[in-house]
């Protein structure tokens, strides 16, 4: 509690009153005074943090001596502050030899400095106003002297000032905010390796951060270096790598035509996930470990193994995997969840574009429409053409498994099952670099997004949100088998507790009524037209549902909805949040009351239209449970240039502090500081094309209201040339000064990954390709050697990189 805690008991009753030198602390006075009163009373423990002044000058006796001035002393004037904010207390005395603050009432705070006259506190989370009480004692030999003052704590609230949209090459935060870097593309995570060059030369990303960091997860660590849930020093940071920007990881781009088996190893390696410890020095400085034994690539090429119902099936079995119970690496992995069992998830986004199948084999009709509903085209010649690869070693098949066409007798002489080897959510035990991730496909095979988890409540089936990011995809939940036992939550073998919740349970999709409720419609083989009489693909089994969900999605008539994103959980209501970030097919006739709007919103002389601009769906389940099969729902916020129709398109009434475009990222803050609690703040990040034309990508923070605090509304929508469309939709109440920006990124770049540490003092941002937008000659921006000026040598390569920001005075960010 404060600094008299450590020493009350450490003093026996004896000379307590025969040392008047001066020289005495305050600290060790109240101790000997608390030990005199613990005899009183018998030897009764007595809390540091409620001993009053008034008890300290009853017990004095020698108070008014002539050769002990009694002090004079201030506590200051009572003052007011926001939940996660720093407070500082300031007391005055004269003739005092030494001055102490403890508190005496109020929710327990620690107080920092206590011995002094100045303390520091941050002030803690409170549903309403709440008063804290601290005294200020000042001692002289044996007189004591004390103070009171108070403290009022109001609910949390945005704490700074809206940065100003900007195109600056730089990362732009509040005044009061520092930014610093960790973790850039290319950055050695084990020892021996050198540094990065950044000039196309650099090789082994195996063992180096790679490029186009997404999603990012914080795991703490305790100072010995054990999993620490509460640890905000020292902790890993499990980080996607979605994607590359190809020309900058080599000396003058790719080279032409077929591809160089050095330059493919290069951009594999590059994708995939990083864990890698990192810790706070001192002045706040943070830095990566970069020869910590928990450093970890986990790359397209790291072994894998599949849990769930399709394990063992037919859909996975391949040249390398005639079982189908294992595979190799995770591939475009985008947003993230987690487990109350420590352990991160990340997720396969957009696998499909990765795959050759121009030329490819005879394909029964099923497979055909499958393929094409997870647009794995027959034109496709693959992203990066690694399956040209002529590969030194003609048994290495790292190359030709991207070849996704039926070329051998049979599945398990080619690689035409490859595409189903992916689109799953991975379980990764962030703790152990020597463990093997576990696919888990009870959760489904969709371009996942992410998969967030809805809270976890004793005795209750948990569940994780999960979005699918296309145009008209769907949002899904999966439901466990397993009801929620928390001591799970400590269990030793992480990825056997994944088996025993992520292994097991139902897959549901979302249909939005448009009377604001909506339904869970459980995907199960058997039910819901869900069958082999199915005309447009005939199922076979459960296997075959979850490897095809969108398939089976499509028959329950689940609601299209504007390219599903990242989920986010509140973590005081409950509530799911949902961005959808833009859809262009969104046509005059397409709208419904999720996805209402339909305009043009012109860039540049050239028409955007559909739903340019995005927005973010929030739901509230049926009895606030994970396990309901319906829930209400409304949209939180429409992502609008302030300049827009505010009666038609920019809905949510935003303004030049809080406009923004493209949501994408999003997430509450952790329950265990003051942005999780009772009126949690929402992070959202945006991955914008549409308003880039004005500013660069962004993040926003909120503290949003809930399901139902608007109410119904009517847009009119307007096509390009005129013609016009009612649509009915539900809007939530207009943020207002609840929604701000926090953040503008660098050139080009894309905002995503965000978490802090437990303690809310310290926020990590992704920034993905930054200055992607110009040549090896010419980058398009020079982020981050640019942070420190705005600019860099003109050929100087931009690198993805996590920003880490914290407040000046030490509080929980944007609090
Ligand atoms: Fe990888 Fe949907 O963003
Ligand atoms: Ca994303
Ligand atoms: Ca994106």
């Amino acid at each position: 509690m404060n600094d008299l805690t450590p020493n009350a008991f450490d003093y026996t009753d004896g000379d307590t009153d025969t040392n008047n030198s001066g020289e005495i602390t305050l600290n060790e006075l109240a101790a000997r005074r608390l030990s005199r009163r613990q005899t009183l009373r018998g030897g009764s423990a007595i809390i540091a943090a409620t001993l009053g002044g008034s008890v300290l000058a009853a017990c004095d006796s020698n108070e008014g001596d002539a050769s002990d001035p009694t002090p004079t002393v201030s506590a200051g004037a009572a003052g007011t502050t926001n939940a996660g904010r720093i407070v500082t207390l300031t007391g005055t005395a004269s003739d005092a030899a030494a001055v102490s603050w403890t508190q005496t009432g109020g929710p327990a705070v620690t107080l920092t400095g206590a011995v002094g006259n100045t303390a520091t506190f941050l002030a803690p989370s409170v549903a309403g106003a709440t008063v804290l009480t601290f005294q200020f004692a000042a001692a002289n030999g044996s007189t004591v002297v004390t103070a009171t003052t108070t403290v009022t704590v109001s609910p949390a609230q945005l704490g700074f000032t809206a940065v100003a949209k900007n195109k600056l090459d730089v990362v732009s935060v509040p005044t009061g905010y520092k930014v610093q870097v960790v973790n850039r593309l290319g950055d050695p995570i084990a020892a021996g390796v050198p540094a990065y060059k950044n000039d196309g030369t650099d090789t082994d990303f195996a063992r180096r951060i790679g490029d186009h960091g997404d999603a990012l997860q914080w795991f703490g660590l305790s100072a010995a270096g054990a999993r620490d849930d509460a640890g905000s020093t020292r902790g890993l940071l499990v980080q996607n790598h979605e994607n590359i920007t190809q020309k900058y990881l080599h000396p003058n781009g790719a080279t032409a035509g077929a591809r160089i088996e050095a330059e493919a190893i290069k951009e594999i390696e590059c994708h995939g996930v990083s864990v890698t410890e990192v810790s706070e020095g001192s002045n706040r400085a943070w830095s990566m470990v970069q020869a910590s034994s928990f450093n970890r690539r986990i790359t397209p090429n790291t072994p894998m193994a599949f849990n769930g119902p399709v394990r063992g099936s037919d859909f996975l079995k391949t040249l390398f995997s005639p079982t189908g119970v294992a595979g190799r690496g995770t591939v475009n992995n985008c947003a993230n969840g987690v487990t109350p069992w420590a352990t991160n998830l990340t997720c396969e986004e957009n696998w499909a574009g990765y795959f050759r199948r121009s030329g490819d084999g005879v394909r029964t009709a099923k497979e055909t429409t499958a393929l094409a509903r997870y647009g794995v085209s027959p034109t496709a010649s693959g992203s990066y053409g690694w399956s040209t690869v002529v590969a030194a070693d003609a048994a290495d098949t790292r190359f030709r498994r991207w070849d996704a066409r039926a070329s051998g007798a049979s599945a398990t002489d080619d690689f035409r099952n490859e595409p189903n080897q992916f689109g799953w959510v991975v379980e990764i035990d962030p703790y152990n670099a020597a463990s093997t991730p576990r696919k888990r496909t009870a959760l489904g095979r969709l371009g996942h997004e992410g998969a967030w988890p809805g809270l976890f409540v004793a005795g209750r089936k948990p569940a994780w949100y999960m979005g699918d990011d296309s145009q008209r995809e769907y949002m899904y939940k999966f439901v466990s088998a397993t009801p929620w036992v928390a001591v799970d939550a400590t269990a030793a073998d992480r990825l056997a507790t994944g088996d025993k919740y992520l292994d097991a349970g139902t897959l549901y999709v979302a249909k939005f009524n448009a009377d604001g409720s909506g339904n869970w419609i459980p995907l199960v083989f058997g039910e819901n037209g869900i069958t082999a009489a199915n005309p447009t693909y005939s199922f076979a089994s459960q296997a075959d549902v979850l490897v095809h969900p969108r398939l089976a999605a499509d028959v329950v008539g689940a609601t299209p909805m504007d390219r599903p994103e990242w989920t986010a959980v509140n973590p005081a209501t409950g509530e799911v949040y949902l961005t959808l970030t833009n859809g262009s097919s969104r046509a005059l006739n397409l709208t419904d009351a999720a996805n209402p709007r339909h305009y043009n919103d012109p860039k540049g002389g050239a028409a955007q239209t559909g739903n340019p601009n995005g927005h973010i769906i929030r739901l509230r389940e049926t009895g606030n449970t994970t396990e309901a099969v319906a829930f209400t729902w409304d949209i939180y916020a429409f992502g609008a240039g302030v300049d827009l129709d505010p009666a038609n398109i920019n809905l949510s009434g935003l303004t030049a502090d809080n406009d923004f475009s493209s949501p994408d990222g999003l997430w509450f803050g952790r329950s265990t500081n003051a942005s999780g609690q009772n009126k949690p703040l929402l992070w959202i990040q945006t991955d914008d094309g549409a308003y880039t034309d004005v500013t660069n990508c962004m993040m926003l923070a909120a503290i949003p209201g809930t399901v139902g605090d608007g109410g119904a509304r009517t847009v009119t929508n307007t096509a390009v040339g005129g013609a016009t469309a009612t649509q009915a939709t539900r809007v939530g109440a207009a943020p207002g000064a609840n929604l701000k920006r926090f953040l503008v990124g660098p050139v080009d770049c894309e905002i995503t990954g965000v978490d802090t540490t437990p303690d809310g003092r310290t926020l990590f941002v992704g920034i993905q390709h930054p200055g992607d937008g110009g040549t090896v000659a010419a980058p398009g921006g020079h982020w981050p050697d640019s942070q420190a000026t705005g600019t860099a040598g003109a050929t100087v390569r931009p690198r993805s990189a996590v920003a880490v920001i914290t407040k000046d005075d030490g509080g929980v960010v944007a609090l």
